[in-house]
Order: C-alpha cells, then structure tokens, then sequence
C-alpha cells in the first residue's frame, strides 16, 4: 500500500476585496509516496509546500483532486490517528512547561489519560528534551521548540509524520538534531514527508525528493536520479603542458605545474590523449559532482513566489 496517493490535487485561492482574482496555488498535483520513505517535497518560497500540505491534513479543502493516506480518502476520520503533522511556524502557548504542552496534545490525539503523563515524558526524551520537561516554552531555543513541536507529532505514535519546512530558522547545529530525529523516526518504521527550501537537508536525508515550483510539480524521482541530469561533466587535473587542451576552449585554471578544467563526459578520451599527446601527467579526471540546487535551479525561477498567476 502507498502511504500517500495524490491525484490531480489543486487549490485556487480567492483573493483580492471582492476575492474575485482567483490564485492557482497549487495545479494538478499527482503525486505517490510509498511507506517507509523519507519523502522530501521542495520548492521555493510560495511554490504551494504548505498549501499541499494542508490539503491533505484536512485543514482546507481542495478545489479538485483526491489524496488518501494509507488507502484511505483524507477525509475519513480514521486518518487522523496514523498521521501526526509539524506546522510551519507552530505557535505554543509560552508559559506552558514542555510537558504541559505534550499532555495536552496526548489529550487531544485520544490518547488514555493515564498514559499521558508517561507518554509526554517518553517522547520528550524521545527529541532530547527530556531533561527540560518542566521548563517554560518562552525559555526554550527554536531548535529546542521545533524539537518538542516533533515530540507534539509523533505524541500519539502515527504512522506517518508530516513535517512543514522542520529546519527552517535553525542554527546548524538545530538543524542538524532535526534531521538526525527524521532519521530516527525513519528507522522505526514512520513514513516521513517534510517540506523544505533548505535543499541540502534533502539531498542528505531522503529517499525520494519532489521539486515543486509555482504550484506546478516538476520532478519527482530518486535524489540521485534527478542529480542525474545535471552530471555529465569531468574535472580534469593534469601535470605539464597546461595549454594541452586548450583547443576544447574551456576555461583552464593553472597553478604552478597543475592545470585543471571542467568538459563534457564525451571529451574524456580526447581529453586524455590530448594530455599525453602534449607531454602532460594526467592526475585525475572525475565526475563533478551534481548538486541538488543546480537541479533546482534549472527548475525553478527567481521570483516565483511573487506572484501565481492562475491560467
Ligand atoms: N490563504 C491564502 N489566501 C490566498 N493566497 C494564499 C493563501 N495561502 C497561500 N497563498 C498563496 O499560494 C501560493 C502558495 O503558498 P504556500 O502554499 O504557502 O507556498 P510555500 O509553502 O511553498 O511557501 C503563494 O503564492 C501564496 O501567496
Ligand atoms: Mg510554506
């Protein structure tokens, strides 16, 4: 069974005085993710992250589509209890202790209320919060918030965990605990999906990725598959004859006796006959390397989230 099943999903905001301009914030999304993956959803700021996101946690409705969580349409109320979701931005009352926070949300998510003080306890633990339980929230760090905002999600033990954009306003060292708690939740068997313009927390971090940009999806697939695209390029770096490749017209860079150069993957053999040719030492000639953001960044434009505009 998938985890989530999306199907030409679409929202259409009414804005405007007379909310009479309609904005297309996210079109047509089809999208699956399977169980037991650590689903990353990307796109820059306004690409429609949040709004998808509270489409499928039945915070809104959309204007068309279908989604289902664990073969079962958002709408049932049964999905409540295998999911548990991180807003963006979450706000917690400031001077409720951790522990205060957590008991509440156990009440919230059905949870006994005998088990509820032993259940806070044990997912404040669970984020590295244990030690703080009965500090107020108003002293705690954002990493440390997010962290027991995590702790509220998984609180009732979901299958699936939603997280919206969880490193964002994080320190490294905050972002770093986030993902190793992503990670954990992952090796216990959870389904996470979390969205985030931070691409290098993906890159490291999930199994599938979804890039998404105006409301429109534009790639989904494997991180690696999707670098893809962008390799196909080799860093040359030989000894001698620094003019050896010069006929290829790639810019070379020369340090005392070394020169390097990037060129196409099919420049390789002549590349290195080249070399030779002119008397040159080749010493390395590699894959560059493909970035997640150049991926990105081919997909994406600058200034997307200024305006959406409905077609
Ligand atoms: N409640 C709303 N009313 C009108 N427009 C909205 C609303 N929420 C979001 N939008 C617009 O929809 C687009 C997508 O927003 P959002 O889903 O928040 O993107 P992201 O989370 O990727 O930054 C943006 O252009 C945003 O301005
Ligand atoms: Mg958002």
């Amino acid at each position: 069974m998938s985890a989530i099943e999306i199907s030409n999903l679409a929202k259409t905001y009414q804005v405007g005085f007379f909310r009479k301009t309609e904005k297309a914030a996210l079109k047509n999304l089809t999208l699956e993710v399977h169980e037991g993956e650590i689903f990353g959803y990307l796109g820059p700021n306004g690409a429609g992250k949040t709004t998808t996101l509270k489409l499928l946690m039945g915070l809104m409705f959309p204007t068309a589509g279908t989604a289902s969580i664990l073969g079962r349409p958002i709408s049932d109320p049964q999905v409540k209890r295998s999911i548990g979701f991180l807003p963006e931005q979450p706000y917690f009352y400031d001077y409720l202790t951790a522990r205060e926070l957590l008991e509440y949300y156990a009440s919230l998510s059905d949870v006994p209320a005998k088990e509820r003080s032993s259940r806070a306890q044990r997912m404040l633990d669970r984020v590295g919060l244990g030690g703080a339980a009965n500090t107020q929230l108003r002293k705690f760090s954002k990493g440390m918030l997010q962290r027991a905002g995590i702790a509220q999600a998984i609180i009732h033990d979901p299958k699936i965990v939603f997280l919206d954009e969880p490193m964002s306003g994080l320190d490294p060292i905050g972002r770093r605990e986030v993902r190793d708690l992503i990670q954990e939740l992952n090796d216990e068997g959870k389904t996470v999906f979390f969205s985030t313009h931070i691409l290098s927390d993906a890159e490291t971090l999930c199994d599938r990725v979804a890039v998404l940009n105006r409301g429109e999806l534009q790639g989904v697939g494997v991180v690696a598959d999707l670098l893809a695209e962008t390799v196909g390029k080799r860093e040359v770096i030989w000894e001698g004859a620094s003019t050896a490749l010069d006929a290829l017209g790639t810019k070379v860079k020369i340090v005392g006796d070394i020169a390097r150069t990037v060129i196409d993957d099919r420049q390789a053999d002549a590349a290195i006959d080249a070399i030779r040719h002119a008397g040159g030492r080749l010493k390395s000639l590699m894959p560059v390397q493909g970035a997640l953001e150049d991926y990105f960044l081919k997909h994406t434009e600058p200034g997307a989230g200024a305006e959406v505009k409905s077609e």
